[in-house]
């Protein structure tokens, strides 16, 4: 498969702080923001590999300002790195005050994807070909977190088996 850079897939998208995106003091509610960080990604993450993708761990998420109705959400989803079927992803968040035109970068993200083929079983993208200083050093991160998930995610299936037995009377 050919290789693709990190700018081949680049999504940009906005959106309008609409009143019922807001709660009772017109802040934007954290989940629509997080609805838009995994759609903004997740079409970075299926231009990378031509194919539907799932997401499989939000890896951090930070909430730095409040975002107010009627400002303007810039969202830029970039791919930072790659595996055989997995695709991180870091999302920025701006938010532009309509009035003064200034521009504040509220939210940051890393997302991992999934390519999922017709039967929904993951597979195989493209290689990413990182150009950029910043690319490179946004590779290299991406590697260390992905080593972390993955020992986080060997810890957790250790407990899966109790996990899996919900019971809304117990508290496990
Ligand atoms: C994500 C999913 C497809 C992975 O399936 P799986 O059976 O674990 O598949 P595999 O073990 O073959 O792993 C496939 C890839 O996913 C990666 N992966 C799996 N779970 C992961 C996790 N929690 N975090 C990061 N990467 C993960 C693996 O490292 C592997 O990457 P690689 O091919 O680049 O090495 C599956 O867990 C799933 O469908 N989850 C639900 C996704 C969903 O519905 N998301 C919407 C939000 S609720």
């Amino acid at each position: 498969m050919k290789a693709k850079t990190p700018k081949e897939s680049v999504v940009e998208m906005t959106e309008l702080v609409l009143p019922n995106d807001t709660n009772l003091l017109g802040n934007l509610l954290g989940g629509k923001m997080m609805h838009w960080i995994d759609i903004a990604g997740a079409m970075a993450a299926s231009r990378h590999s031509n194919t539907a993708v799932v997401t499989a761990c939000v890896d951090s998420l930070d909430f730095r300002y409040p975002v107010r109705v009627g400002e303007l959400v810039m969202l830029n989803a970039k791919l930072t790195w790659v595996g055989r079927t997995s695709m991180e992803v870091k999302v920025k968040v701006y938010t532009e005050n309509i009035k003064t035109g200034e521009t504040i970068l509220t939210n940051k993200a890393y997302i991992t994807y999934v390519a999922l083929d017709d039967e929904g079983k993951p597979t195989p993208v493209p290689p990413l070909c990182p150009e950029t200083d910043e690319e490179k050093k946004d590779y290299q991160e991406a590697e260390m977190r992905r080593n972390e998930r993955l020992k986080k995610k060997a810890q957790k299936l250790k407990n899966v088996s109790i996990e899996n037995n919900y019971s809304p009377y117990t508290d496990q």
